[in-house]
């Protein structure tokens, strides 16, 4: 089939990457000229593990191409996705400008029938006014289908090609035969199609990202009782995530969720709901107890160093919002980092991935180390922020040696308490009994 991208962002790029893979011929379309230059020479511009051998493979067998040009990208295109970005509006809802603005140009130059899909999260209501848009100008007849992602970061190429499930949403028939012969490749293994109307669709992509945000609000809200009662989060956690009802995943409490969504989409739910006259109060606390969450360990550290962290230094580790992404959109990392400096404390900082993103986005305010180790240097104390592997077995002869103090302060649990008892560090976690 032949497929438009248009936005070659995350999304996008894994998408046309992914439907290009399954033997599609795929033009993505940006205005961004530098970036189609870099993507057309074969340079990827995102890090996602597995994704690069994929697209390199593609571009070479000319299944995938890259152009600015929307008009000469959508020739003979029978599916359009639109995978623009939608950042939230001062207002907290999702801004739709860029989404409106391509739908109004494919309305002027569309010359047959079409399936214009929305990949982006996007509000509810959103099909109705990409129809309204493209419909101004437009000759020929066509559909918006709501098809809305769950691809994680880091494991965005899995998740495409072995989707627990692909919603789509339309009640065209017409529609619906093209988008499920087009998904067909990806269920071979017998998880659903879901077919539904447009507006559940777009409520399906925000109640499952707020939801899985209200199951890590919720650990984290028992992580704080545990430690105020003297039980142990780790046993909780398997306690009630062996019960299929509630399920073993997203059960990890930590210093709360960050990255490009669940922030994002959290609140435009909040926003939606208002909107509708309704006050979704769950969701409120969840984003109350996420805020509060992110700089959990804080008091610890000040409580270690007597309340006065002027002129300590500490070394971070992790700056992604998560492992395997270099993106740093939301993370708590950054949240700690400032209430530090705040206090009058120096930090050195690594991250597998994510130091150029970080030195973008804060310049000289902290020290960028090559090494993990070499992060240690002169350090009054550890912080681990983020559950990369190579982090999880580290070598504690390096750090004790490097160390001032033998503190280290996890906001992902990554080690045995009992072990860090016996290596003999000061070891602060979330919800465990020290
Ligand atoms: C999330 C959803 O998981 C995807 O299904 C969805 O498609 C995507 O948003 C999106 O809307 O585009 P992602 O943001 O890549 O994916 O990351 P997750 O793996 O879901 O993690 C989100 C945050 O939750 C991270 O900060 C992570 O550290 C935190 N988390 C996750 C916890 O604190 N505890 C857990 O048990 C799990």
């Amino acid at each position: 089939m032949k497929i438009t991208v248009v936005g070659t962002g995350y999304v996008g790029l894994v998408t046309g990457t992914c439907f290009a893979e399954t033997g599609n011929d795929v033009t993505c379309v940006d205005i961004d000229a530098n970036k189609v230059e870099k993507l057309s020479s074969g340079q990827i511009t995102i890090y996602e593990p597995g994704l690069e051998k994929l697209f390199e493979r593609n571009l070479k067998e000319e299944r995938l191409s890259f152009t600015t040009n929307l008009e000469e990208g959508i020739k003979d295109a029978e599916v359009i996705f639109l995978a623009l970005p939608t950042p939230p509006g001062a207002d907290g809802s999702a801004d739709l400008s860029f989404v409106l603005n391509v739908a109004a140009h494919l309305g002027k130059i569309m010359t047959d029938y079409k399936v214009i899909v929305d990949k982006s999260t996007v509000p509810v209501g959103t099909a109705e006014k990409v129809t309204a848009a493209i419909a101004q100008n437009c000759k020929t007849p066509f559909d918006v289908v709501s098809n809305p992602e769950f691809l994680r970061e880091g494991v965005a190429v899995d998740d495409f090609m072995k989707p627990d499930r692909v919603v789509i949403g339309t009640t065209s028939e017409r529609a619906r035969k093209v988008m499920g012969e087009l998904y067909a490749p990806f269920v071979r293994q017998g998880n659903p199609i879901l077919f539904m109307d447009e507006k559940s669709a777009e409520l399906t992509k925000y109640a499952a990202n707020s939801f899985l945000a209200t199951k890590i609000s919720f650990m984290n809200e028992i992580a704080v009782l545990c430690e105020k009662i003297g039980a142990d989060v780790d046993m909780v956690r398997r306690g009630i995530g062996s019960d299929d009802r509630i399920g073993k995943r997203f059960l990890f409490p930590g210093i709360g969720y960050g990255g490009s969504c669940f922030p994002k989409d959290v609140q435009a739910l909040v926003k939606s709901s208002e909107d509708a006259q309704y006050e979704f109060k769950i969701l409120n606390a969840v984003m109350d107890v996420n805020e509060k969450q992110k700089l959990f360990l804080l008091p610890k550290i000040k409580a270690f160093f007597n309340n006065n962290l002027q002129g300590k230094h500490f070394a971070l580790w992790g700056l992604s919002f998560k492992p395997n992404t270099d993106d740093i959109r939301e993370a708590p990392a950054l949240y700690i980092i400032e209430a530090l400096l705040a206090e009058g404390a120096t930090v050195t900082v690594f991250d597998p991935e994510a130091m150029n993103n970080v030195k973008q986005l804060l310049g000289d305010k902290v020290i960028y180390a090559d090494h993990q180790y070499t992060c240690l240097e002169d350090a009054d104390a550890l912080i681990i922020a983020t559950e990369w592997s190579v982090f999880r077995t580290p070598d504690f002869h390096k750090i004790s040696a490097a160390l001032k103090n033998q503190a280290i302060f996890d906001g992902r649990n990554l080690f045995e308490v009992s072990r860090m008892k016996e290596l003999g560090y000061h070891y602060e976690s979330v919800g465990r009994i020290p």
